[in-house]
C-alpha cells in the first residue's frame, strides 16, 4: 500500500508557480472567497469551490461560495476547456476551480482566478432552476426559501444574523452569565396569555380518552398532563438566576397568536437574561448596553454586508412617497443608536405625550388614545420613537392590569416595574421587568389573575427560600435582526418562517 504524504496546507499559497501538483490535495483543501479576496494577487495557485452566479461570454464565471457577496471572477481561457464542459457551467451549478490569481484587467474586481482545472461538482439545469440571475421580489423569494440564501440580500442578512447571535453569547460570556437551556416543552404558560401550541401524542380522530365532563383526559397523555411549546423561558430562567446570580437563555419560543403582521412569528428566537440582585434600573442599563454591544459587533465585523443592505434599503425606499422614507440611512441609523442614549420615560408620561400630540388631535391614530390604563398599540409606540423622540425609547412602570403576573408591584398600588424598549421602524423589541420577589404579594396577584398556585409551586419556592430582588428581560431576536439589517418583514430574517397558515420547508 502506498501512503501519501499530506501536503503542506500553505504550500499552494506561498508558491508563485502554477505548476505545483495538486494531486495529493484533499478534496476540501480550498480557500474561501472571503479569504482569497484579502490576498495580493501575484500568481498564487488556489482552489475555490462554489456556485455559479453568472457565466458571461463563455469566459467569465462569477463564482460565489457564501462567505461574502463578492464573487470571485474565474477566467476561462478560450480554447483551453472542452465545449461539453463549458455547457455545464450554468447558473447555480457547483464547481471546483483551481487556478492562479492575478490582478484583474477588467473593471469591478480586484483579481481574476485564471482557471487551470475546472470540475463540475453538481449540474444545475438552467431551464428548471427557479431563480434567474435578476432581481426577484422578497415575496417571490419567500416561496423559494430553500434557495434564497443564494441571493445577495439573503446572503448578507443571514451572515449578519449569525454575527448578532455570536455577539449575544460573547456579551454574556464576558459578563460571566451562565447560558441556560430552558425546556421547549412545558406545562406552564409563562406569560399567562394563553397563546400556546399544544404538545400531545393522543389521537386526533376523536378516540382520545375523555374525562366525565367530556374534556380530553391528559392523564393518559405522554407526559401524564397537558403540555405545550414554551412561550418564554423566563420562569425557569428565574430558578437559574436565584442560584447562579446571572443567567441567560437563547432559544426558540412559540406563540400561537393569530397575528399576520410584519413583526410576528409563531416560532421566534428569544434571548432572556435574568439577574439576581438587580432592580428595574439595572435591568434597563443592561438591556441598553447589550443592544449597543451587539450592534457594534455587527458594525465592526460585517461592514460589507451592512453596506450592501443599506444600499438595498435605499433602493427599496425610492418606491415610497417621501414622507414614508427613513430619515437616516441604515448605517447612520445604527451609528446613531450607538452614540446616543435611549430615551427613558414612564408609561404615564407616554400617555400624556400621545394625548397632547397633534397626531391625536387630528384624529390620525387608528386606535384612539382613551387615556391612562389603555394598552399601547404599535402605531402609538412607533409614534413615540419615530415622530416624537426619534430614537429608541424605554417605557417603564405600566399599569399592572395590562402586564404579566410576575412583575413587581409598585408602591402606588396600580403600576408594576415593567419596561419595554421600543425601536424605530420596529416598535417593541424588548419586554422585561423587575420580578415580584415578595411571596405574599405574588400569590395575591396570582389569585386575582386566577393562576393556580399548585401549578407554579416550584416557581414560588424561590420566593420561599432565600428570595432576592431580581429582574430580567426578553429580546426578540428576529426583531433585532430586522432592526440591524433594515429588512421590513420579519419573514425575511429567519431561515424558514412559521406564521399563521404557513409552515413550508
Ligand atoms: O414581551 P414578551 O412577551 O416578554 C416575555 O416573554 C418575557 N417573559 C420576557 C422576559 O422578561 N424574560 O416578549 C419579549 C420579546 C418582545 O419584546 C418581542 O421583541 C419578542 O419577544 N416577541 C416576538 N417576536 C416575534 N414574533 C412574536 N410573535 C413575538 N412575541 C414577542
Ligand atoms: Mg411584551
Amino acid at each position: 500500500m502506498v501512503t501519501k504524504m499530506l501536503p503542506d496546507p500553505l504550500a499552494d499559497f506561498t508558491t508563485h508557480s502554477p505548476s505545483v501538483s495538486l494531486r495529493f490535495i484533499m478534496f476540501n483543501q480550498r480557500i474561501k472567497v472571503s479569504e482569497l479576496l484579502k490576498l495580493d494577487p501575484n500568481g498564487q495557485s488556489v482552489t475555490v469551490m462554489g456556485w455559479v452566479r453568472t457565466f458571461r461570454n463563455n469566459q467569465f464565471i462569477a463564482l460565489n461560495d457564501g462567505s461574502t457577496n463578492t464573487n470571485i471572477q474565474v477566467v476561462v481561457e478560450l480554447g483551453k476547456f472542452d465545449d461539453a464542459l463549458l455547457k455545464r457551467i450554468t447558473t447555480s451549478a457547483s464547481l471546483k476551480v483551481t487556478g492562479v490569481i492575478e490582478p484583474s484587467l477588467g473593471k469591478g474586481q480586484k483579481m481574476d482566478l485564471k482557471a487551470t482545472a475546472i470540475e463540475i461538482l453538481g449540474d444545475s439545469d438552467a431551464e428548471k432552476y427557479p431563480l434567474q440571475p435578476k432581481k426577484h421580489s422578497l415575496e417571490f423569494l419567500r416561496e423559494k426559501a430553500h434557495l434564497r440564501f443564494r441571493t445577495n440580500t439573503f446572503g448578507a442578512v443571514f451572515r449578519v444574523r449569525h454575527a448578532l447571535a455570536f455577539a449575544v453569547h460573547k456579551f454574556f460570556n464576558e459578563k460571566g452569565f451562565v447560558y441556560m437551556h430552558t425546556p421547549i416543552i412545558t406545562a406552564s404558560d409563562a406569560e399567562g396569555a394563553g397563546e400556546m401550541f399544544r404538545v400531545t401524542t393522543l389521537p386526533m380522530d376523536g378516540t382520545a380518552p375523555k374525562n366525565e365532563d367530556g374534556s380530553i383526559n391528559h392523564k393518559e397523555d405522554f407526559f401524564g398532563r397537558s403540555t405545550n411549546l414554551t412561550v418564554s423561558g423566563q420562569l425557569e430562567g428565574e430558578l437559574g438566576a436565584t442560584a447562579f446570580g446571572e443567567i441567560y437563555t437563547f432559544g426558540p419560543t412559540f406563540r400561537a397568536e393569530n397575528s399576520n403582521t410584519a413583526r410576528h412569528l409563531a416560532e421566534f428566537w428569544m434571548i432572556e437574561p435574568e439577574m439576581a440582585f438587580c432592580d428595574l434600573e439595572d435591568n434597563m442599563n443592561l438591556a441598553e448596553e447589550f443592544i449597543q454591544y451587539i450592534i457594534r459587533y455587527a458594525m465592526e465585523n460585517n461592514r460589507e454586508d451592512l453596506e450592501f443592505l443599506a444600499t438595498r434599503l435605499e433602493e427599496e425606499e425610492k418606491q415610497l412617497p417621501q414622507d414614508k422614507r427613513s430619515e437616516l440611512g441604515l448605517i447612520e441609523k445604527l451609528e446613531f443608536v450607538l452614540n446616543n442614549q435611549f430615551e427613558r420615560i414612564t408609561y404615564t408620561e407616554a400617555i400624556d405625550i400621545l394625548r397632547e400630540s397633534n397626531h391625536n388631535k387630528k384624529k390620525k391614530f387608528q386606535y384612539e388614545i382613551t387615556g391612562w390604563g389603555m394598552d399601547l398599540q404599535s402605531e402609538h409606540e412607533r409614534y413615540l420613537v419615530e415622530k416624537h423622540f426619534k430614537k429608541p425609547v424605554i417605557l417603564s412602570n405600566y399599569p399592572a392590569a395590562i402586564k404579566a403576573f410576575y412583575m413587581r408591584q409598585n408602591e402606588d398600588g396600580k403600576t408594576v416595574a415593567a419596561m419595554d424598549i421600543l425601536a424605530p421602524g420596529i416598535g417593541e423589541i424588548v419586554g422585561g421587568s423587575q420580578r415580584e420577589e415578595r411571596l405574599d404579594r405574588l400569590t395575591a396577584r396570582m389569585k386575582e389573575m386566577q393562576i393556580p398556585e399548585e401549578e407554579l409551586w416550584w416557581y414560588l419556592d424561590t420566593r420561599r427560600f432565600g428570595t432576592v430582588p431580581h429582574a430580567g428581560f426578553g429580546l426578540g431576536f428576529e426583531r433585532m435582526v430586522q432592526f440591524v439589517t433594515g429588512m421590513s418583514n420579519i419573514r425575511d430574517v429567519i431561515a424558514f418562517p412559521r406564521t399563521p397558515g404557513s409552515a413550508e420547508f
